[in-house]
């Protein structure tokens, strides 16, 4: 087997998974190196070298590259920060060692209303709605009020508020969700105003899809579909999450999907492609998952939420372990700049999270659900690990947010651990999926009963058929 080294940038569970499909390689013995956001324990057993770096900051990530430098072959990068802080143009700029994420200056999804433009110059179909509110262009909160109110008027009050780049405010709000009047509109809006531009949106109504696709540079590489869960609760209710668990179908789109949803979908995200590459000279500079694209399926086709330009937490994980190509392959297909075609395993995927009480402010909401004194004590995955013994490749168990200490795992602050299933369809993943989150106890620990649920997916398939009887 050919020995090679690779450094993953890793936040959580989304690069816990990346390490395992690297070192469980039939072609290549992959000597692991991680700049991790904290002492994972699934990846310091992996990793032939693991560094802590809380912050994920990105100098300290290069010279981590740096002192390693002989013995790594390529970096591939999961988190937004440090991609969107430059850590590619600085990596390959000091090292020469390929970096698999898109440069700074093409990382989208620090900007909102980058997005926004750039959408509306090249697909305006799939483009809700939108209006920039810049705050240097409103001389005192009357004036921006007048203007606010003017345009949510213009919307029927079907609005969502969402700051340009991540701030100390209240971030996305929509309207039925997050706030009922105006006034409750407008005090989010100023939340997020008072740190720098926002944009007010249409709202729109119908049934969210991630849409992710790996790309070298020249070539767009569109995979499966995946379908998150947001919301914290069951029923899709409570605040908006980074993703409480998510499902793949066996085939390439979701249950309430049409292949013309997918087939738009295809066509929207080739369509920018092709656009974009026009105006950027350097044709590696897209490398990774620069378009993840975020549909909303409504009765006049798909529209896009918004892009992120890192794979998605958990969507990647429903695919990486079904991947039928060997993922070192893809990544020197990605950073030669040949990488055309992937094949997926035509099978199911579900992933559960489990995260802590006070993850989507759990704890407030339900407080006589929380087991107090299993607060403190360590998260114990042994009784899900051996699992395998029953589903061997069919369940992976992913540690995210969760340190080693000692001998023992303790949860952090967010999502804690993630279980996959793999299955023939979605209900055979998911009962394996449900069965690993079962076997983990401690920590106080808990996770949405409802990810990929049949009658969770019954509920989208029906809202879509009323939504295409309205065309
Ligand atoms: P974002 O951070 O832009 O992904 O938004 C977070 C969540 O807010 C999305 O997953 C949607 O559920 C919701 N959302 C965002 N934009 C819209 C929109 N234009 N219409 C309806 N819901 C939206
Ligand atoms: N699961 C949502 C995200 O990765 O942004």
């Amino acid at each position: 087997m050919e020995k090679i080294g690779v450094l993953v940038v890793a936040y959580g569970a989304r690069e816990t998974a990346m390490v395992d499909v690297f070192t469980r390689s039939r072609k290549y013995e992959v000597q692991i190196f991680i700049a991790d956001k904290q002492k994972n324990p699934f990846n310091v057993k992996k990793a032939a070298k693991h560094l802590v770096i809380p912050d994920l900051d990105v100098e300290k990530i290069c010279q981590f590259a740096e002192a390693n430098k002989s013995d790594i072959d390529f970096a591939i990068v999961g988190p937004e920060k440090p991609i969107i802080e430059g850590i590619r143009d600085l990596i390959e700029k000091r090292t020469g060692i390929p970096v698999i994420c898109p440069k700074k200056q093409y990382a989208i999804e620090a900007s909102k209303v980058e997005q926004r433009l750039l959408f509306e110059e090249i697909t305006p179909e799939a483009n809700p709605r939108f209006k920039v509110f810049n705050p240097k262009d409103y001389n005192d909160v009357t004036s921006v009020k007048k203007a606010v109110y003017e345009w949510v008027d213009e919307l029927q009050n079907q609005a969502v508020v969402k700051p340009d780049k991540p701030t100390a405010g209240k971030g996305v709000g929509v309207w039925g969700d997050h706030f009922f009047t105006k006034e409750q509109m407008f005090e989010h809006f100023m939340s997020n105003f008072q740190y720098g531009t926002v944009i007010i949106e249409e709202k729109i109504d119908g049934e969210e899809s991630s849409f992710m696709a790996f790309c070298d540079g020249k070539h767009l590489v569109p995979l499966p579909d995946t379908r998150d869960h947001k919301r914290a609760f069951d029923d899709d209710r409570g605040p908006n999450t980074g993703g409480m668990g998510s499902y793949k179908d066996e085939k390439e789109y979701l249950p309430f999907m049409t292949e013309s949803d997918r087939q738009n979908e295809l066509n929207i995200a080739q369509k920018i492609f092709d656009k974009w590459s026009t105006k950027i000279q350097d044709n590696t500079a897209l490398r990774g998952v620069p378009l993840y694209l975020a549909f909303m399926h409504s009765s006049s086709g798909p529209k896009i939420l918004e892009n992120n330009s890192r794979p998605g937490d958990p969507e990647i994980i429903n695919i990486l372990p079904v991947l039928k190509d060997d993922f070192v392959d893809i990544c020197y297909k990605i950073i030669d700049g040949n990488l055309t075609k992937v094949d997926v395993e035509k099978v199911a995927t579900v992933l559960t999270y489990k995260v802590p009480p006070s993850y989507g402010g759990y704890a407030d909401v339900f407080p006589n659900r929380v087991k107090k004194s299993e607060i403190d004590t360590p998260v114990d995955l042994a009784a899900a690990y051996s699992l395998s013994h029953k589903y061997g490749e069919r369940i992976r168990v992913y540690p995210g947010s969760m340190e080693l200490r000692g001998n023992k795992t303790f949860a952090l602050k967010s999502r804690v651990v993630g279980v996959l299933g793999i299955g023939g369809n979605i209900e055979e993943a998911r009962q394996i999926s449900l069965e690993g989150i079962n076997a983990i106890k401690g920590a106080a620990l808990w996770s949405r009963t409802d990810i990929a649920a049949k009658h969770h997916i019954q509920k989208c398939v029906e809202h879509m058929k009323q939504l295409r009887t309205q065309l």
